[in-house]
């Protein structure tokens, strides 16, 4: 059998036997690359790479953020003929497309895979997103080329939920502030034996509202609690088994009328967008503080800065703003009481190795012929 019969003789991947994969592989000795590269277009890429008959190659876009060094990426060496660039310019589509080459599978955090990077470049089979969030993939042209696109749908919960109550901690006893104080001699010459510099806030009695009561949602409510607090959650979908005494579903006006905290965990979507502003602020307690580590535009930010500023707001932490990285016009740095981290609360150590580690199943599971976490199901069918 010629290489030729097993382009043209193309059966579905159940009814490849050992044989075949034998005689395919004493066949593709004798192949140019050309020829080589019309298989790797035309069978299963299962067989093609479980097999060792070629490389698959795997490209990483920009992999700094998930493994600054800290990590192996020996998961996805074991798979293929890897490259991993720390950083890739998001708005130079022609780097994207020599990067990624004729990779057949392509990873990416933030780097945009647009349409114009699926035409340029022919051979990716699989995208694996290094996030939850997949807007820099164009998804419908991965879908028109039968590309799955698979995210990590779950990696980080506790983290980020944990992150929510260091932004509120921080804002109740400004740690970091006091710290810094007493290295700077303030205790040494203090004439009483200890000093404030902000007013401390108890948690206990008080009531956090949080909007988006998914995952992340859920667990910021179960330390909430553990603090001795109450929470009134509003979600889009209710599931009634979540309350209990201390915690219980309410209407948004409800939530902004009674919350001594209002903490954001809902997506970013058009009917998202925004809905922090001058309006909802308005419907709050004086002196609420608002928590923000789900997306950036889920705050007008001019109107968070004109309540910070005027009090009306007592204080805001903020793992994310509406550009990212911040830029330096942006109106929240001209805010009173106002805590900005740099989009961090996703990334201790534990959260980015299992991060890696479903990155890595994701692509076996592509490989092995059942791919998972797939969001363009209409490529799948399921
Ligand atoms: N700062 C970080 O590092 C970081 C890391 C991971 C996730 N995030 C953010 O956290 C968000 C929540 O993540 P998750 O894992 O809890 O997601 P999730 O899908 O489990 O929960 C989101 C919840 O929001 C609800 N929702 C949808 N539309 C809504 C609406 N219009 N109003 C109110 N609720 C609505 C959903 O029903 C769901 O219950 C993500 O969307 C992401 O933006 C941030």
């Amino acid at each position: 059998m010629g290489p030729e019969c097993v382009i043209s003789h193309r059966r579905e991947e159940s009814e490849i036997t050992v044989s075949d994969i034998k005689i395919f592989e004493i066949n593709i000795k004798m192949l140019t690359t050309n020829m080589k590269q019309l298989i790797i277009n035309h069978i299963p890429l299962k067989i093609h790479v479980k097999e060792g008959v070629f490389d698959m190659k795997i490209v990483v876009l920009d992999g700094y953020t998930e493994n600054p060094g800290d990590l192996s990426w020996e998961g996805l060496k074991d798979l293929g003929e890897l490259t991993v660039y720390d950083r890739t310019p998001v708005g130079d589509a022609g780097e994207i497309i020599k990067r990624i080459g004729d990779a057949q599978a392509v990873f990416t955090n933030k780097t945009p895979l647009t349409k114009e990077v699926f035409e340029a470049c022919g051979h990716i089979r699989f995208v694996g997103v290094l996030a939850t969030g997949y807007n820099v993939v164009d998804c419908d042209a991965a879908s028109a080329r039968g590309i799955p696109v698979c995210n990590i749908p779950s990696y980080g919960t506790d983290a980020v939920a944990q992150y929510t109550i260091a932004l509120l901690l921080e804002i109740c006893h400004h740690i970091g502030h006091h710290s810094q104080a007493v290295r700077e001699g303030r205790w040494e010459s203090c004439p009483d034996w200890c000093f404030w510099d902000y007013p401390l806030i108890e948690l206990a009695g008080k009531t956090m509202g949080i909007i988006g009561f998914g995952r992340i949602g859920q667990g910021t409510a179960r330390i909430a609690q553990a603090l001795g607090m109450k929470v009134l959650a509003y979600d889009a979908y209710r599931n009634e088994a979540l309350e209990n005494e201390n915690c219980r579903y309410a209407d948004l006006d409800e939530l902004y009328r009674m919350s001594d905290v209002i903490a954001l965990h809902c997506p970013l979507f058009p009917d998202t967008a925004g809905m922090i502003n001058r309006d909802s602020i308005a419907k709050m307690k004086d002196g609420v503080i608002i928590l923000n580590d789900s997306r950036g535009p889920l705050i007008v930010e001019e109107d968070l800065k004109e309540a910070l500023n005027s009090g009306k707001v007592g204080a805001a932490g903020l793992d994310v703003v509406s550009t990212e990285p911040i830029r330096g016009d942006n109106p929240l740095l001209q805010a009173r009481n106002c805590f900005i981290t740099p989009h961090i609360a996703w990334a201790p150590r534990e959260s980015r190795q299992r991060l890696m580690d479903i990155a890595v199943s994701n692509l076996k599971s592509f490989m092995d012929g059942s791919p998972v976490n797939v969001v363009n199901k209409q490529v799948t069918g399921k």
